[in-house]
């Protein structure tokens, strides 16, 4: 809509109208876009340490390794929980700044009961959606022993980490977890009472994708290697197809062509991944340029992924969208049109970002 008015009441949409509105306060846009805030449905915010060195050594060559998740445990598991607080919020900061108003959450740098159990907690400070990500690698002191370690994921782990979760994740890949490690751990997540959600077919062809549909996940995320059969899949069943483009450029992975999964009929998020090995960014807006520039959406389709679809990859149906009962999440861009977000690559358009009515970051 061209000169419009967005009203909020006691934090929800009530109206979206003709500009001229009565209310209590006013923000003037000024002609600027205004868009639903941006539902960040997959990242790894609460961890500690730095992996720089890493990424550039793969700028110059060596390919990506999930055993990097190894190096991150090691500097999480020395932290204390304030720390993690610490580092998690000026993330969600930032995140906010660049438009971010809803962030999923996983654990999964702490690999043992007590860090992951400390992780979760942290996280709930931060976000109402935090997921379990216990299964996101075999710790060293694991190593040559998946078995008893998914069976820790499963019991103990499970058992001390639930209560403060909505979802329970497992990175389904080789050199992680196979497909029946991974529904055993879905399968225990599920029995614990948490929804499910699925790394899968991130760094080859593999059964993560049609596992996540059979289980009824929420979400599958990353999707950089996807074959008809599982594109079929996803047209069918009620599981997202979350994109993390900002990963594959990372990771120097190839980009997956969204164009067949949508024009299939799945429905398709876009989500940062921010974690500090394959994606460490807050930038939706850097994403969006990927999807659309690599990934092959529109620039319509890719404000919808970033912002409804992760609602929907969240299975929340207050989010995503300006429509009365939803939640006040908006941002302005200093733009005249979201197409911008792709037209001006790299440039920070995020002028003010709102939550339930409130501003919570503006430039
Ligand atoms: O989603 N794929 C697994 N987990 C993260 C990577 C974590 C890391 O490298 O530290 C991801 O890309």
């Amino acid at each position: 809509m061209r000169d419009a008015a967005l009203v909020i009441e006691d934090g929800a949409v009530s109206a979206v109208e003709p500009a001229g509105a009565a209310g209590d306060e006013h923000l003037d846009a000024g002609g600027r876009c205004v868009i639903p805030g941006f539902v960040d449905s997959h990242t790894h915010l609460v961890f500690a340490g730095d992996r720089a060195e890493e990424f550039a050594a793969r700028m110059a060559g060596a390919p990506y390794e999930a055993g990097g998740i190894r190096v991150t445990t090691e500097a999480t598991r020395a932290a204390s929980a304030e720390e993690l607080e610490r580092l998690g919020a000026a993330r969600r900061d930032e995140a906010r700044r660049a438009g971010i108003t809803q962030l999923e959450i996983k654990s999964g740098y702490g690999l043992d009961v007590e860090t992951e159990r400390r992780l979760c907690e942290v996280a709930t400070r931060l976000t109402d959606e935090v997921t379990f990500l216990g299964a996101h690698a075999v710790p060293a002191e694991y190593e040559g022993r998946a078995e008893d370690y998914v069976a820790l994921v499963c019991g103990e782990m499970l058992a001390a980490c639930a209560p403060y979760c909505r979802w329970i994740d497992v990175f389904c890949e080789r050199g992680a977890f196979d497909a029946e490690q991974s529904r055993a751990v879905l399968e225990a997540g599920r029995a614990a009472g948490l929804g499910l959600r699925v790394h899968g077919n991130q760094l080859g062809p593999g059964p993560g994708v049609r596992l996540a549909v059979e289980l009824g996940a929420a979400s599958v995320d990353h999707c950089t290697y996807l074959d008809d059969a599982d594109i079929a899949a996803l047209a069918a069943g009620e599981t997202v197809a979350t994109f993390l483009p900002a990963t594959d450029f990372s990771t120097r992975e190839p980009y997956p062509d969204a164009r067949p999964v949508i024009d299939a009929g799945a429905t398709v998020a876009i989500a940062t991944n921010c974690n500090p090995g394959s994606s460490y960014t807050t930038s939706m807006a850097f994403c969006i340029a990927l999807a659309v520039r690599d990934l092959r959406m529109t620039a319509e389709e890719a404000l919808q992924a970033a912002t409804v679809g992760g609602a929907r990859a969240l299975r929340r149906d207050d989010l995503g969208r300006l429509r009365p009962g939803a939640r006040g999440d908006a941002v302005v861009l200093d733009a005249p049109s979201y197409a911008h977000l792709v037209y001006r690559p790299g440039v920070p358009l995020t002028r003010q970002t709102i939550v339930g009515g409130r501003v919570v970051a503006s430039a």
